[in-house]
């Protein structure tokens, strides 16, 4: 494949409604157009080493650091920059290659990681414990379960999206087989549900019940309503996580899913792993992988381990609310906040999102140009 290298200047992301279209991708689109591909040279390396070594000061909390700590130069944020107006505004996927990973430590690594999200967007929290940086690790958690969440386990996953505008998942150690990351273009495949099944394409707009696995506040209900695919004006956004739909489904209280809803959901599924829709991609130690989840789905293989500790499989996930991120369907504020353009929005708040987390948001969605949802 031939590659993007690094240059100077983050060319202009495409229009918005090209943009729209380009989302709409299937495989044969992604390996004929290269571009959302992004590989990083020997300077932008040393200059990310450079920054992050400098800014960082041993036992300062992640949530304590800003963008004034990692003064990367204009050349290094480039093309990260571009790699994220691809996600946003091109394909909704993009990749960017060789991050420095040599001689990085797991410390290091997670903060050049978190210290990249700083100058994206705004990170959010993204479990019951409040959590704004996530190691993506098998410690055992079991997929299927009530509360259970697919980055702690080595389970092969359902396609979904993630609770943020954009999810950036960096590759520490890869697994000696399986963890292959799997994307879906959402979009081409509600367009490939309405040419088959215009009937059952309808029932995905409807609003069914989705787990809150456990996350919410105290006394708040175990589940919330919205549907799988909304629109603004034309365009056709996704948010499909299956997982907490089939729990949604057997609380008490939540509507029950009718046949015809769950053949929407057997196709939807089905169509989004068709070979001509699915790009199966190996993060390799290094990459990062960024996608909008309002466009992408993804899945992973389940994998099999290394046995050495410090050779397991292990990737860091943030998950960043952006200042380019669109307008979403106002039947997605349940889950969002809220669903306009240029506000804070998404994460899981969990039940620790104290006045230090309220403190970041606060000051990184100002940084980036955020406003604060009244
Ligand atoms: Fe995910």
């Amino acid at each position: 494949m031939r590659l993007h290298h690094a240059s100077p200047a983050a060319p202009a992301a495409p229009t918005h409604s090209a943009g729209r279209d380009l989302s709409a991708w299937r495989v044969a689109d992604l390996q004929r157009d290269p571009r959302w591909v992004v590989a990083l040279d020997d300077a932008v390396r040393t200059d990310l080493m450079r920054a992050l070594r400098a800014g960082l000061s041993a036992g300062k909390s992640l949530l304590d650091y800003t963008q004034q700590d990692f003064d990367f130069a204009p050349q290094t944020l480039a093309p990260i920059a571009r790699a994220v107006a691809e996600a946003e505004h091109g394909r909704g996927i993009a990749l960017v290659e060789g991050l420095p990973r040599e001689s990085v430590s797991p410390t290091e690594f997670e903060l050049l990681t978190w210290a990249i999200g700083l100058h994206v967007g705004v990170a959010r929290p993204q479990d019951k414990l409040s959590r704004y940086i996530n190691q993506v690790k098998d410690v055992g958690a079991v997929y299927r379960s009530p509360t259970g969440r697919g980055y702690s386990s080595r389970a092969e996953l359902d396609f979904h999206i993630d609770g943020a505008d954009i999810v950036l998942l960096s590759c520490y150690n890869q697994a000696p087989s399986g963890g292959d990351s799997l994307c879906s273009s959402s979009v081409a495949a509600f367009r490939q549900l309405v040419a088959e099944r215009p009937d059952l394409a309808a029932l995905l707009e409807q609003p069914v019940a989705h787990s809150r696995q456990g996350e919410q506040a105290e006394g708040a209900p175990e589940f919330i309503q919205m549907p799988i695919y909304g629109r603004v004006g034309g365009e056709v956004f996704c948010q499909w996580n299956r997982n907490r739909i089939e729990n949604g489904d057997k609380l008490p209280g939540a509507p029950r899913l009718g046949v015809q809803q769950r053949e929407a959901m057997e196709l939807l599924d089905e169509i989004v792993r068709r070979p001509e829709f699915m790009y199966s991609m190996r993060l390799k130690p290094g990459d990062m992988q960024i996608l909008s989840n309002h466009t992408a789905l993804h899945s992973r293989t389940e994998f099999h381990d290394h046995e050495a500790e410090d050779q397991k499989r292990l990737l860091y996930r943030l998950w960043l609310s952006t200042p380019g991120a669109p307008q979403l369907p106002s039947g997605w504020a349940p889950f969002w906040g809220s669903t306009e353009a240029g506000l804070l929005r998404g994460g899981i708040h969990g039940h620790h999102h104290d006045a230090h987390c309220q403190s970041f948001d606060r000051r990184q969605a100002q940084a980036m140009g955020l406003r604060l949802a009244s």
